[in-house]
């Protein structure tokens, strides 16, 4: 990448042409020129490392990818109007890795075009159109996505919920909302809502504040939208190909068959690409209208995609994020200790969350010092996030190549900066 400019004088360009809705992570910004797997480098010499980077899943330019990538490229590149190999070797591939009964695919560019395609199939099997979503969710950046994602329409710019379709269910949050009928809070909503399309879910909670579901919810609140006639959508966007550390589904944790699967951010390393899955029946209802998405499944998407499938494989990226996953829980719990001001470790395998608290009777969030952890951190080099509908959870969801030695100094750095601000604030 071309470091002819400045970051001033890049962030004036962009200030000058780049719509103004678009953000910039961190305060000071970051002008970055090159990635490689866990790392990013700064135009000033800094070498990051980076810990919420869940799009480039098996490394920054990853070499096995770029090269699938750039061999594809120069062969061929058409749309699925045509009979290439690597459609139906990646369909299948991605199939084979799903529940048997899940074997129908569709290939889009983005999570935001694949859960409107979740949503359209579902309302075209039942012929309903009410939906049910968690509260804090969002699932994609498009018109009807929008009115689907409570995160945006009750977030900073929203307006508030404004579709009768649209229904919104309390957060199964086992820290917040301890001991509440979750189950029963869901039974509610159904009862009000009319007949539905389905409900759309994360596995895992991500801009909601990185939450775990409880153990028994989902398959639960399956049968409660199943019995009202209603599809179950689960959104594996952010946890997805193996994150969570034990399954390459965050679904089968929970001993679930979703109706449709929604993935994307990692499926391409970076490659803008996503795709939904369900079953032979559901997707016959929805064969009246063609379906096409002009770069959806093209066949350099499909290299990319086989080689991101090859490297989870053959590197055993699951399994590392499992180990590296169980070193950083058992470092944030033994922190957890050492400072009150941590209120929540939660998360499995490289997708976890720290709230962070003023009180731990009060859980009155420490959004300041949540603000103070993210900035230290950046000034020793390693990237992090804030999320939650409080902003007091940061949040650590790395490349999965991620290593032991990157972890230990992550926990030792994050105790240093923790003892900083701690002593500062008493
Ligand atoms: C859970 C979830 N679903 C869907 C999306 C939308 O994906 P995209 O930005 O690729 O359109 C996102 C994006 O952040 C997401 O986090």
């Amino acid at each position: 990448m071309s470091t002819d400019y400045s970051i001033d004088e890049l962030l004036m360009q962009r200030e000058k042409y780049v719509g103004k809705a678009l953000s910039i992570a961190h305060e000071k910004p970051l002008h970055i020129i090159r990635g490689d797997m866990q790392y990013l480098y700064s135009a000033d010499g800094k070498k990051y490392l980076d810990l919420v980077n869940n799009v480039c899943h098996v490394g920054h330019s990853n070499p096995r990818v770029v090269e699938a990538g750039q061999r594809q490229m120069a062969l061929l590149n058409t749309n699925t109007r045509y009979i290439y190999q690597g459609l139906t070797e990646y369909i299948e591939r991605l199939a084979r890795t799903l529940p048997p009964s899940l074997n129908v695919g569709y290939l889009v560019n983005s999570g935001s075009e694949a859960n409107e395609l979740a949503v359209r199939i579902a309302r075209s099997y039942t012929g309903k159109k009410n939906m049910i979503v968690m509260e804090g969710a969002y699932h994609g950046h498009t018109t009807m996505l929008i009115d689907l994602s409570p995160y945006k329409f009750r977030g900073p710019g929203g307006k508030g919920k404004s579709e009768p379709w649209v229904h919104v269910v309390p957060i199964p949050d086992t820290y917040r909302r301890r001991g509440r009928n979750y189950a029963k809070e869901f039974n509610t909503v159904l009862d009000k809502s009319g007949p539905i399309a389905g409900f759309m879910a994360e596995t895992m909670l991500s801009c909601a504040g990185q939450i775990p579901l409880p153990e028994g919810y989902l398959s639960s609140v399956f049968k409660q939208v199943r019995a009202a006639g209603g599809l179950c959508i689960i959104d594996e966007v952010q946890v997805g190909f193996g994150r969570l550390g034990t399954h390459m589904w965050a679904f089968e944790e929970h001993d679930v068959v979703p109706d449709i699967v929604v993935m994307g951010k990692p499926i391409g390393n970076g490659h803008p690409m996503a795709a939904v899955f369900t079953t032979l029946d559901i997707s016959a209802s929805f064969e009246e209208m063609e379906f096409f998405s002009t770069f959806g499944g093209n066949p350099v998407s499909c290299a990319i995609g086989l080689s991101v499938l090859d490297v989870i494989e053959e590197e055993k990226l699951i399994k590392n994020a499992e180990k590296i996953g169980n070193i950083l829980i058992d470092g944030l719990l033994k922190l957890k200790k050492k400072y009150s001001l941590i209120g929540d470790v939660r998360g499995k395998g490289l997708f976890l969350g720290i709230e962070l608290v003023k009180n731990r009777d009060t859980l009155e969030p420490a959004i300041y010092e949540a603000k103070e952890i993210v900035r230290e951190m950046l000034k020793n080099n390693f990237l992090l996030s804030i999320d939650g509908p409080l902003k007091n959870v940061i949040k650590i969801k790395p490349p999965m190549v991620i290593t032991k030695e990157d972890a230990i100094k992550t926990l030792d750095t994050f105790d240093k900066v923790l003892s900083k601000i701690v002593s500062k604030g008493s």
